[in-house]
C-alpha cells in the first residue's frame, strides 16, 4: 500500500503558503498530518486544510522530527535558517525562496519540465523556480525541443500578489485612495503602484538588470541544462492582483511556423492555448489565469523583423503554478519517489 506523509507548510499565513494548503487538499495529497507553521505573529491562529481548521505553530519553538516533505513559503532568510534544520531530521524540502536555487548540489524543478531532477537532492532540498521562469519555461520547453530556441526577450507584467500580501494590501489601499484624491503613500513599492507601472522588481545588480531579471537568465539556464540560451528579460510590476503575463519573443535555430509551434503547444503538459485573433480570443490575468492551474499561450504569430523568430504572450497565476502548485507537483514526484514508483 502506498505511503502517507507528514507534511509541513512553512509559511501557512502567506499568500502562497495559504494556496499551498488548499492545493494539497484539492488534489487529494497523501497526507498522514499536516503541520502549518508560521512566526510567532500568528501562532495559535488557524487556517484552512480542505474543510478543516488547522492551529498554526511557531517555526522557531518547532520540533521537524518525523517530517517527511515541508513546503516552504516564508522567505529566503527563513529558508536559510530552517531548510537545512528541516532536511538534516530528514524531510525533503521542497523551498519556494531564492536561497538556494543556484547551488549546484539543490536542483530547481517545473514539474513539466526536468521532473527527472527531483532525484538527485543531495541536501535534501529541492528548489522551486521563480514564477516568470516558471511559467514561460512551462510554455518553451516543447518549443525549444522541436526547434531549439537560442535567444529569449521577454518584457514581463507581473501581479503584485508576487510580492506577498503586504503588496496586494498595498495596491488595493492606493487605488482606495487615489479614487478619494488622496497622496497615495507608497511603503512596500519604490513609488505608486495604483494606476501606474515600475520597471523594477527586486535590487538593482552591477549590470543594470534587477535581481528578478538575472532570475530568468539564471534560472532557465540552469533548468533547461544549457548555458548557450540568451535571456535578455525586462521586469515590470503592474496594477494586477492575480496572475503575470509575459510579451515573450524567441529566436529558434530551425524555422519555426506559428502554426506548427500552436500544435505544439496545444498537445503540450500544462499549457492550455487560447489564440483567436478576435476581440478577446487572448488569455489575460483576470479572464484566463486568476485562479486556474494552466500557462495560458496566445497571440501566437512569426516574428517580421527575424526569419527564424517567434511571439508568444504567456499568461499564468504566478500564486499556482508560478509558486504553490509547482511545489505540491514536485512533492508528488517525491511521494512517488518515496513509494518506489
Ligand atoms: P506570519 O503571518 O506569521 O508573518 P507573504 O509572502 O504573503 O507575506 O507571507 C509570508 C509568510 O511567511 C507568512 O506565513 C509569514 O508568517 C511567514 N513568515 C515570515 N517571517 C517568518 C519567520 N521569521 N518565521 C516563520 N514564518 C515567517
Amino acid at each position: 500500500m502506498d505511503k502517507t506523509f507528514k507534511v509541513a507548510v512553512v509559511g501557512a499565513t502567506g499568500a502562497v503558503g495559504e494556496a499551498m494548503l488548499s492545493i494539497l487538499a484539492e488534489r487529494g495529497f497523501p497526507v498522514s498530518e499536516l503541520v502549518a507553521l508560521a512566526s510567532e505573529r500568528s501562532a495559535g491562529g488557524k487556517v484552512k486544510f480542505g474543510h478543516r481548521d488547522v492551529v498554526v505553530q511557531d517555526l522557531a519553538t518547532f520540533d521537524p522530527a518525523g517530517v517527511d516533505i515541508a513546503l516552504f513559503s516564508a522567505g529566503g532568510s527563513v529558508s536559510k535558517e530552517y531548510a537545512p534544520k528541516f532536511a538534516d531530521a530528514g524531510a525533503v524540502v521542497i523551498d519556494n525562496s531564492s536561497a538556494f536555487r543556484y547551488d549546484d548540489d539543490v536542483p530547481l524543478v517545473v514539474s513539466e519540465v526536468n521532473p527527472e531532477a527531483v532525484g538527485g537532492r543531495p541536501r535534501g532540498i529541492i528548489a522551486n523556480p521563480n514564477c516568470s521562469t516558471m511559467q514561460m519555461l512551462v510554455a518553451l520547453k516543447p518549443l525549444h525541443d522541436a526547434a531549439g530556441i537560442e535567444r529569449i526577450n521577454v518584457a514581463t507584467y507581473q501581479s503584485v500578489s508576487g510580492g506577498g500580501r503586504s503588496a496586494m494590501e498595498e495596491l488595493g489601499r492606493q487605488t482606495a485612495r487615489i479614487l478619494n484624491f488622496q497622496d497615495p503613500q507608497p511603503e512596500k513599492f519604490p513609488v505608486q503602484i495604483a494606476f501606474n507601472l515600475i520597471p523594477q522588481i527586486d535590487a538593482f545588480q552591477d549590470n543594470g538588470y534587477t535581481k528578478e531579471e538575472m532570475k530568468l537568465v539564471w534560472e532557465t539556464r540552469k533548468i533547461l541544462g544549457d548555458d548557450r540560451i540568451q535571456v535578455n528579460p525586462t521586469a515590470v510590476r503592474v496594477p494586477v492582483f492575480f496572475g503575470h503575463s509575459e510579451a515573450v519573443n524567441i529566436e529558434t535555430r530551425e524555422k519555426l511556423t506559428a502554426a506548427r509551434a500552436r500544435e505544439l503547444l496545444a498537445s503540450a503538459p500544462g499549457v492550455e492555448v487560447v489564440d483567436d485573433r478576435v476581440p478577446g480570443g487572448y488569455p489575460t490575468p483576470v479572464t484566463h489565469a486568476s485562479g486556474n492551474d494552466a500557462v495560458f499561450v496566445g497571440r501566437i504569430r512569426e516574428d517580421l523583423s527575424h526569419p527564424r523568430g517567434l511571439n508568444l504572450w504567456i499568461v499564468s497565476d504566478n500564486i499556482r503554478k508560478g509558486a504553490a502548485l509547482n511545489a505540491v507537483q514536485v512533492a508528488e514526484l517525491v511521494a512517488a519517489q518515496l513509494n518506489g514508483r
